[in-house]
């Protein structure tokens, strides 16, 4: 099959099951354009818990899939693959949970979206890196708990006016970028707006011009009158940059900008999906419900 065949099927086969494609803005150009809907993990919640449809397909990485069931619990969500993982997702157990609510009783747990529907069950309140200073000023708490990224903790803590106490998690693909790296690259183009992800370590963030989500760096370049843009983030997200602005220019540092688990879906796996309706994530009922508590408690706060 060619691969225009293979998104004519696919189209095909998403209007028989009733299908809407949800891609974060990290997939494969192909997987992005082939999409309903594409955007950041907040736009794709939102998306998820507003579809009459009857099947969502998540094109992103597990707990993205496990949000849009824990919010649509009567529709059936697929993964195209289900091997699609975050390892910072990963980086939460119950125990240590726990341990750090007992460390800390008076402070609620505020969960970034980047975690298993286990960890969001035994949180108070989830945010994204779109909403996570409004998410922990909403709280009437003097201290709070933020889980699992420690550098979007940071951002958080040092745009609150309360004590911050911090998991130690991180996300591989942008902790690792160098300050070195992101200097280099304005020296390279002084005249270009500078945009960092807030999972960036704080030294990077400390240098930049503006620190948003992947679909806040969307929303400002389509909307800003400057032409050139450094964008340290996954690569993913040049497919929209470049669809919405084609006369504006993007760089990215020397770095290997690469989410391999976002990229694990591909078009043939994404056919694979719709053909036989597999891999679906489901979510047991005691832990959708408290998950759910969480993120329609964050869904709930004014954008
Ligand atoms: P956004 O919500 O900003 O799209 O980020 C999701 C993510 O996984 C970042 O690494
Ligand atoms: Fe997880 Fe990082 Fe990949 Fe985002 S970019 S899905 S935080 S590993």
């Amino acid at each position: 099959m060619t691969e225009q065949q293979i998104k004519q099927e696919i189209l095909k086969l998403a209007k028989e099951h009733d299908a809407l494609i949800l891609a974060h803005n990290y997939q494969r150009d192909e997987i992005q354009d082939i999409a309903d809907v594409t955007g950041d993990s907040l736009a794709l919640s939102i998306a998820a818990s507003k579809t009459d449809k009857k099947v969502i397909v998540f094109c992103g990485v597990h707990f993205m899939a496990e949000s849009a069931a824990v919010l649509a619990p009567d529709k059936i969500v697929l993964l195209p693959d289900q091997g699609a993982g975050c390892p910072m997702a990963d980086m939460v157990t119950p125990e240590a949970l726990q341990a750090m609510r007992e460390e800390y009783p008076d402070a609620p747990v505020v969960a970034y979206v980047n975690t298993s529907a286990e960890t969001k069950a035994l949180s108070d309140i989830c945010c994204t890196s779109a909403n996570a200073v409004k998410v922990v000023n909403s709280l009437p708490d003097k201290e709070v708990i933020l889980i699992p990224d420690r550098n979007l903790g940071n951002y958080i803590a040092s745009h609150v006016d309360k004590t911050c106490h911090l998991w130690p998690g991180f996300c591989p693909v942008h902790d690792q970028l160098h300050l070195k790296q992101i200097q280099a690259c304005r020296e390279e183009h002084p005249d270009a707006v500078c945009l960092a992800h807030p999972e960036c370590p704080p030294e990077v963030l400390e240098v930049v011009d503006h620190i948003l989500s992947t679909g806040g760096m969307l929303e400002y370049v389509r909307n800003s009158s400057e032409k050139k843009f450094i964008i340290a983030t996954e690569r993913g997200i040049l497919c929209q940059l470049r669809k919405d602005n084609p006369d504006k220019e993007f760089f990215f540092p020397e770095y290997e900008f690469i989410c391999e688990d976002m990229k694990k879906i591909t078009l043939e796996q994404l056919l694979t999906c719709l053909q036989t309706m597999q891999p679906q994530i489901t979510v047991p009922e005691e832990i959708s419900t408290a998950a759910r508590r969480s993120l329609e408690r964050m869904l709930a706060i004014p954008r």
